[in-house]
Protein backbone atom coordinates (compact mmCIF):
# COMPACT_ATOMS: atom_id res chain seq x y z
CA UNK A 1 0.00 0.00 0.00
CA UNK A 2 2.61 2.68 1.09
CA UNK A 3 4.85 2.00 -2.48
CA UNK A 4 1.13 3.73 -4.37
CA UNK A 5 1.19 6.35 -1.93
CA UNK A 6 4.40 7.16 -3.08
CA UNK A 7 5.54 9.10 -6.55
CA UNK A 8 9.14 9.10 -7.34
CA UNK A 9 11.40 6.22 -7.40
CA UNK A 10 14.55 6.61 -6.06
CA UNK A 11 18.14 4.75 -6.45
CA UNK A 12 21.40 4.68 -4.87
CA UNK A 13 24.01 2.85 -2.84
CA UNK A 14 26.89 1.44 -2.57
CA UNK A 15 29.79 -0.79 -3.56
CA UNK A 16 30.33 -3.26 -0.89
CA UNK A 17 34.12 -3.14 -0.24
CA UNK A 18 34.33 -1.86 3.59
CA UNK A 19 31.99 -0.88 5.99
CA UNK A 20 30.52 2.21 5.89
CA UNK A 21 31.97 5.59 7.70
CA UNK A 22 31.03 8.96 9.28
CA UNK A 23 31.69 10.54 5.68
CA UNK A 24 29.17 8.40 4.27
CA UNK A 25 26.62 9.37 6.77
CA UNK A 26 26.96 13.14 6.47
CA UNK A 27 27.46 12.85 2.79
CA UNK A 28 24.98 10.38 2.02
CA UNK A 29 23.27 8.13 4.65
CA UNK A 30 21.43 10.67 6.99
CA UNK A 31 19.77 12.32 3.97
CA UNK A 32 18.62 8.51 2.64
CA UNK A 33 16.94 7.95 5.96
CA UNK A 34 15.27 11.54 5.59
CA UNK A 35 13.96 10.73 1.96
CA UNK A 36 12.46 6.95 2.51
CA UNK A 37 9.44 8.41 3.91
CA UNK A 38 8.26 10.68 0.82
CA UNK A 39 9.75 8.78 -2.08
CA UNK A 40 10.13 4.95 -2.78
CA UNK A 41 13.71 4.23 -2.35
CA UNK A 42 15.79 1.55 -3.52
CA UNK A 43 19.09 0.47 -2.16
CA UNK A 44 21.65 -1.27 -4.17
CA UNK A 45 24.37 -3.70 -2.35
CA UNK A 46 26.64 -3.21 -5.18
CA UNK A 47 28.36 -6.20 -5.02
CA UNK A 48 29.06 -6.61 -8.60
CA UNK A 49 30.40 -3.36 -8.94
CA UNK A 50 32.59 -4.44 -6.14
CA UNK A 51 33.95 -6.85 -8.00
CA UNK A 52 35.23 -4.92 -10.75
CA UNK A 53 37.94 -3.97 -8.60
CA UNK A 54 38.11 -6.57 -5.93
CA UNK A 55 37.71 -9.78 -7.91
CA UNK A 56 40.48 -11.33 -6.29
CA UNK A 57 38.65 -10.81 -2.79
CA UNK A 58 35.59 -12.36 -3.49
CA UNK A 59 35.49 -13.09 0.51
CA UNK A 60 36.12 -9.89 1.76
CA UNK A 61 32.80 -8.59 -0.83
CA UNK A 62 30.77 -11.29 0.70
CA UNK A 63 31.38 -10.22 3.83
CA UNK A 64 30.75 -6.49 3.53
CA UNK A 65 27.39 -7.38 1.45
CA UNK A 66 26.13 -8.44 5.16
CA UNK A 67 28.18 -5.26 6.76
CA UNK A 68 27.07 -2.35 4.52
CA UNK A 69 23.38 -4.35 4.90
CA UNK A 70 23.47 -3.65 8.81
CA UNK A 71 24.97 0.15 8.27
CA UNK A 72 22.10 1.02 6.65
CA UNK A 73 19.97 -0.50 8.99
CA UNK A 74 21.83 0.57 11.70
CA UNK A 75 21.74 4.10 10.21
CA UNK A 76 18.19 4.32 10.01
CA UNK A 77 17.30 2.75 6.58
CA UNK A 78 13.00 1.22 7.52
CA UNK A 79 12.79 -1.74 5.61
CA UNK A 80 9.20 -1.49 5.41
CA UNK A 81 9.56 2.23 3.81
CA UNK A 82 12.94 1.08 1.67
CA UNK A 83 13.78 -1.50 -0.46
CA UNK A 84 17.09 -3.21 0.05
CA UNK A 85 18.42 -5.48 -2.84
CA UNK A 86 21.94 -7.48 -3.93
CA UNK A 87 23.08 -6.50 -7.07
CA UNK A 88 24.13 -9.82 -8.09
CA UNK A 89 21.18 -11.50 -7.33
CA UNK A 90 19.16 -9.54 -10.11
CA UNK A 91 20.21 -10.95 -13.22
CA UNK A 92 18.04 -8.98 -15.56
CA UNK A 93 20.46 -5.57 -14.58
CA UNK A 94 23.34 -7.89 -15.75
CA UNK A 95 21.13 -8.23 -19.00
CA UNK A 96 20.41 -5.01 -19.64
CA UNK A 97 24.11 -4.13 -18.97
CA UNK A 98 24.77 -5.88 -21.95
CA UNK A 99 21.97 -4.55 -24.34
CA UNK A 100 23.63 -1.09 -23.64
CA UNK A 101 27.04 -2.04 -24.08
CA UNK A 102 25.52 -2.49 -27.50
CA UNK A 103 25.57 1.50 -28.36
CA UNK A 104 27.58 2.90 -25.46
CA UNK A 105 31.62 3.66 -26.69
CA UNK A 106 34.37 2.87 -25.31
CA UNK A 107 35.60 6.55 -25.72
CA UNK A 108 32.87 7.56 -23.45
CA UNK A 109 34.17 5.41 -20.83
CA UNK A 110 37.44 6.34 -20.89
CA UNK A 111 36.60 10.14 -20.84
CA UNK A 112 34.51 9.63 -17.65
CA UNK A 113 36.19 11.60 -15.22
CA UNK A 114 35.51 9.18 -12.44
CA UNK A 115 36.52 6.37 -13.93
CA UNK A 116 39.77 8.15 -15.07
CA UNK A 117 40.44 9.30 -11.34
CA UNK A 118 39.65 5.43 -10.21
CA UNK A 119 42.04 4.45 -12.65
CA UNK A 120 44.62 6.54 -12.28
CA UNK A 121 44.67 6.35 -8.04
CA UNK A 122 44.82 2.30 -8.18
CA UNK A 123 47.19 2.52 -10.68
CA UNK A 124 45.83 0.66 -13.53
CA UNK A 125 47.38 1.17 -16.85
CA UNK A 126 45.78 -1.56 -19.32
CA UNK A 127 41.48 -1.54 -17.57
CA UNK A 128 39.95 -4.35 -17.18
CA UNK A 129 36.86 -4.43 -19.09
CA UNK A 130 34.21 -4.97 -16.33
CA UNK A 131 36.29 -2.08 -14.54
CA UNK A 132 35.58 0.29 -17.93
CA UNK A 133 32.25 -0.75 -17.95
CA UNK A 134 30.83 0.02 -14.78
CA UNK A 135 29.05 2.77 -15.46
CA UNK A 136 26.91 0.78 -18.29
CA UNK A 137 26.07 -1.24 -15.30
CA UNK A 138 25.26 1.28 -13.05
CA UNK A 139 23.13 2.64 -15.58
CA UNK A 140 21.43 -0.50 -15.39
CA UNK A 141 21.10 -0.65 -11.81
CA UNK A 142 19.20 2.57 -11.94
CA UNK A 143 16.91 2.27 -15.21
CA UNK A 144 15.89 -1.88 -14.43
CA UNK A 145 13.24 -0.21 -11.24
CA UNK A 146 12.77 2.90 -13.39
CA UNK A 147 13.54 5.09 -10.78
CA UNK A 148 14.30 9.34 -11.38
CA UNK A 149 16.19 10.15 -8.42
CA UNK A 150 19.66 9.32 -7.83
CA UNK A 151 20.94 11.08 -4.30
CA UNK A 152 24.72 10.72 -4.80
CA UNK A 153 27.66 12.75 -3.98
CA UNK A 154 29.65 14.30 -6.53
CA UNK A 155 31.83 11.82 -7.95
CA UNK A 156 28.74 9.75 -8.93
CA UNK A 157 27.24 12.62 -10.87
CA UNK A 158 29.34 11.61 -14.40
CA UNK A 159 27.73 8.23 -13.62
CA UNK A 160 24.46 9.85 -13.69
CA UNK A 161 24.93 12.00 -16.77
CA UNK A 162 26.08 8.71 -18.75
CA UNK A 163 22.83 6.99 -17.69
CA UNK A 164 21.57 9.91 -19.06
CA UNK A 165 22.47 9.20 -22.18
CA UNK A 166 22.17 5.66 -22.42
CA UNK A 167 18.55 6.37 -21.51
CA UNK A 168 18.39 9.13 -24.47
CA UNK A 169 19.90 6.74 -27.00
CA UNK A 170 17.66 3.80 -26.01
CA UNK A 171 14.70 5.30 -26.11
CA UNK A 172 15.54 6.86 -29.67
CA UNK A 173 16.76 3.51 -31.18
CA UNK A 174 13.46 1.38 -29.76
CA UNK A 175 10.86 3.82 -28.35
CA UNK A 176 10.74 5.48 -25.13
CA UNK A 177 10.51 3.15 -22.51
CA UNK A 178 12.62 4.82 -19.87
CA UNK A 179 12.71 8.54 -18.63
CA UNK A 180 15.93 10.42 -17.83
CA UNK A 181 16.99 10.28 -13.99
CA UNK A 182 18.26 12.93 -11.99
CA UNK A 183 21.29 13.58 -9.87
CA UNK A 184 20.30 14.83 -6.06
CA UNK A 185 23.22 15.87 -4.83
CA UNK A 186 23.56 16.60 -0.85
CA UNK A 187 24.25 19.90 0.03
CA UNK A 188 27.15 18.59 2.17
CA UNK A 189 30.71 18.14 0.60
CA UNK A 190 33.15 15.59 1.32
CA UNK A 191 34.22 15.00 4.82
CA UNK A 192 37.59 15.30 5.69
CA UNK A 193 39.66 12.77 7.25
CA UNK A 194 40.94 12.62 10.64
CA UNK A 195 44.49 13.11 9.14
CA UNK A 196 43.06 16.43 7.00
CA UNK A 197 44.86 15.13 3.97
CA UNK A 198 41.49 14.66 1.85
CA UNK A 199 38.34 13.30 2.04
CA UNK A 200 37.37 10.74 5.05
CA UNK A 201 38.26 6.98 3.22
CA UNK A 202 38.52 3.52 4.85
CA UNK A 203 41.80 2.40 2.51
CA UNK A 204 43.55 6.00 3.75
CA UNK A 205 43.02 5.12 7.66
CA UNK A 206 41.26 8.46 8.41
CA UNK A 207 38.17 7.47 9.41
CA UNK A 208 35.77 6.92 11.66
CA UNK A 209 33.53 3.47 10.96
CA UNK A 210 30.00 3.79 11.95
CA UNK A 211 29.95 0.70 14.47
CA UNK A 212 32.95 2.56 16.27
CA UNK A 213 32.78 2.10 20.42
CA UNK A 214 32.39 5.08 22.00
CA UNK A 215 36.19 5.19 23.21
CA UNK A 216 37.11 4.25 19.93
CA UNK A 217 35.53 8.15 18.85
CA UNK A 218 37.18 9.49 21.57
CA UNK A 219 40.51 8.07 20.56
CA UNK A 220 40.70 8.82 17.10
CA UNK A 221 39.53 12.53 17.63
CA UNK A 222 42.39 12.42 20.23
CA UNK A 223 44.85 11.65 17.81
CA UNK A 224 42.97 14.04 14.46
CA UNK A 225 45.04 16.51 13.27
CA UNK A 226 44.21 20.44 14.27
CA UNK A 227 46.01 23.33 12.49
CA UNK A 228 49.57 23.07 13.00
CA UNK A 229 50.52 26.41 13.30
CA UNK A 230 47.96 25.90 16.67
CA UNK A 231 51.06 24.78 19.43
CA UNK A 232 49.80 25.79 22.12
CA UNK A 233 46.48 26.79 23.57
CA UNK A 234 47.11 30.58 23.36
CA UNK A 235 48.15 30.43 19.96
CA UNK A 236 45.13 31.74 17.98
CA UNK A 237 43.67 28.71 15.32
CA UNK A 238 42.69 28.58 12.01
CA UNK A 239 39.47 27.01 11.95
CA UNK A 240 39.49 26.70 7.96
CA UNK A 241 41.76 24.27 7.67
CA UNK A 242 41.33 22.17 10.49
CA UNK A 243 39.42 19.05 10.06
CA UNK A 244 38.32 18.99 13.60
CA UNK A 245 36.26 21.99 12.75
CA UNK A 246 35.03 20.45 9.79
CA UNK A 247 33.38 17.77 12.07
CA UNK A 248 31.93 20.96 14.17
CA UNK A 249 30.18 22.40 11.06
CA UNK A 250 29.03 18.62 10.23
CA UNK A 251 27.55 17.43 12.89
CA UNK A 252 26.85 20.87 15.36
CA UNK A 253 26.28 23.65 12.68
CA UNK A 254 24.00 25.38 15.41
CA UNK A 255 27.34 26.00 17.48
CA UNK A 256 30.15 25.93 15.17
CA UNK A 257 30.30 29.77 14.72
CA UNK A 258 31.09 30.30 18.07
CA UNK A 259 33.61 27.83 18.41
CA UNK A 260 34.90 29.31 15.05
CA UNK A 261 35.48 32.32 17.22
CA UNK A 262 36.38 30.65 20.29
CA UNK A 263 39.28 28.94 18.17
CA UNK A 264 40.39 31.80 16.48
CA UNK A 265 40.66 33.80 19.91
CA UNK A 266 42.39 31.18 21.22
CA UNK A 267 39.31 30.99 24.13
CA UNK A 268 39.08 27.06 23.49
CA UNK A 269 42.04 24.84 22.99
CA UNK A 270 41.82 21.81 20.87
CA UNK A 271 41.51 19.38 23.43
CA UNK A 272 38.05 20.93 24.67
CA UNK A 273 37.16 21.33 20.68
CA UNK A 274 38.01 17.60 20.20
CA UNK A 275 35.74 16.16 23.46
CA UNK A 276 32.94 18.57 22.38
CA UNK A 277 32.58 16.91 18.97
CA UNK A 278 33.16 13.24 20.82
CA UNK A 279 30.47 13.62 22.64
CA UNK A 280 28.03 15.53 20.05
CA UNK A 281 29.29 12.11 17.39
CA UNK A 282 28.61 9.53 20.32
CA UNK A 283 25.11 11.16 20.61
CA UNK A 284 24.93 10.19 16.85
CA UNK A 285 26.13 6.81 16.60
CA UNK A 286 24.49 5.57 19.99
CA UNK A 287 21.11 4.88 17.96
CA UNK A 288 22.98 3.59 15.67
CA UNK A 289 24.70 1.21 17.94
CA UNK A 290 21.43 0.13 19.68
CA UNK A 291 19.67 -0.67 16.01
CA UNK A 292 22.82 -2.54 14.82
CA UNK A 293 23.06 -4.57 18.15
CA UNK A 294 19.52 -5.46 17.54
CA UNK A 295 19.82 -6.32 13.56
CA UNK A 296 23.63 -8.53 14.69
CA UNK A 297 21.53 -10.41 17.25
CA UNK A 298 19.22 -11.23 14.63
CA UNK A 299 21.10 -12.32 11.19
CA UNK A 300 18.01 -14.76 10.10
CA UNK A 301 16.00 -11.29 10.62
CA UNK A 302 18.50 -9.69 7.85
CA UNK A 303 18.91 -12.14 5.82
CA UNK A 304 14.85 -11.98 5.35
CA UNK A 305 15.27 -8.34 4.83
CA UNK A 306 17.30 -8.53 1.92
CA UNK A 307 15.98 -11.71 0.67
CA UNK A 308 12.35 -9.82 0.16
CA UNK A 309 14.06 -6.84 -1.06
CA UNK A 310 15.89 -8.85 -3.48
CA UNK A 311 12.41 -9.97 -4.41
CA UNK A 312 10.94 -7.21 -4.90
CA UNK A 313 13.62 -5.67 -6.86
CA UNK A 314 13.32 -8.73 -9.50
CA UNK A 315 9.71 -8.47 -9.90
CA UNK A 316 10.24 -4.74 -10.87
CA UNK A 317 13.42 -6.17 -13.06
CA UNK A 318 10.46 -8.29 -14.96
CA UNK A 319 8.51 -5.70 -15.45
CA UNK A 320 10.57 -3.71 -17.33
CA UNK A 321 12.91 -6.38 -18.85
CA UNK A 322 9.13 -6.87 -20.88
CA UNK A 323 9.21 -3.77 -22.05
CA UNK A 324 13.21 -4.02 -23.04
CA UNK A 325 12.29 -6.90 -24.91
CA UNK A 326 9.51 -6.30 -26.69
CA UNK A 327 10.88 -2.71 -27.29
CA UNK A 328 14.50 -4.33 -29.00
CA UNK A 329 12.17 -6.95 -30.69
CA UNK A 330 13.83 -9.80 -28.57
CA UNK A 331 10.13 -10.75 -27.51
CA UNK A 332 10.28 -14.23 -29.42
CA UNK A 333 7.93 -16.80 -28.04
CA UNK A 334 4.84 -14.72 -27.43
CA UNK A 335 2.17 -16.73 -29.75
CA UNK A 336 0.26 -19.61 -28.69
N1 LIG B 1 29.18 3.75 -7.70
C1 LIG B 1 28.59 3.88 -6.41
C2 LIG B 1 29.74 4.02 -5.39
O1 LIG B 1 30.86 3.85 -5.73
C3 LIG B 1 27.74 2.71 -6.02
C4 LIG B 1 26.59 2.45 -6.95
C5 LIG B 1 26.37 1.32 -7.69
C6 LIG B 1 25.52 3.33 -7.25
N2 LIG B 1 25.25 1.41 -8.42
C7 LIG B 1 24.69 2.63 -8.18
C8 LIG B 1 25.17 4.61 -6.84
C9 LIG B 1 23.56 3.23 -8.71
C10 LIG B 1 24.03 5.21 -7.38
C11 LIG B 1 23.23 4.52 -8.31
O2 LIG B 1 29.48 4.29 -4.24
Amino acid sequence: MRREQKRERILTGDRVTGKLHLGHYVGSLKNRVMLQEEYDPYFILADVQALTTHFEQPELVRQHVREVALDYLAAGIDPDLSTIFIQSLVPEIAELTVYYSMFVTVNSLRHNPTVKSEAADRGYDDLYYGFLGYPVSQAADITFCKATLIPVGEDQIPHVEQTRRIVRRFNELYGTVFEEPKALVGEVPRLIGLDGKGKMSKSLGNAIQLDSSKSEVEAKLKKAVTDPARIHKHDPGHPEICPVFAYHEAFMPEESEEIREQCMQARIGCAECKQRIARRINDVLEPMRERRAYYEARPKQVEDILRSGTDQARRIAGETMQEVREAMRIDYFTGE
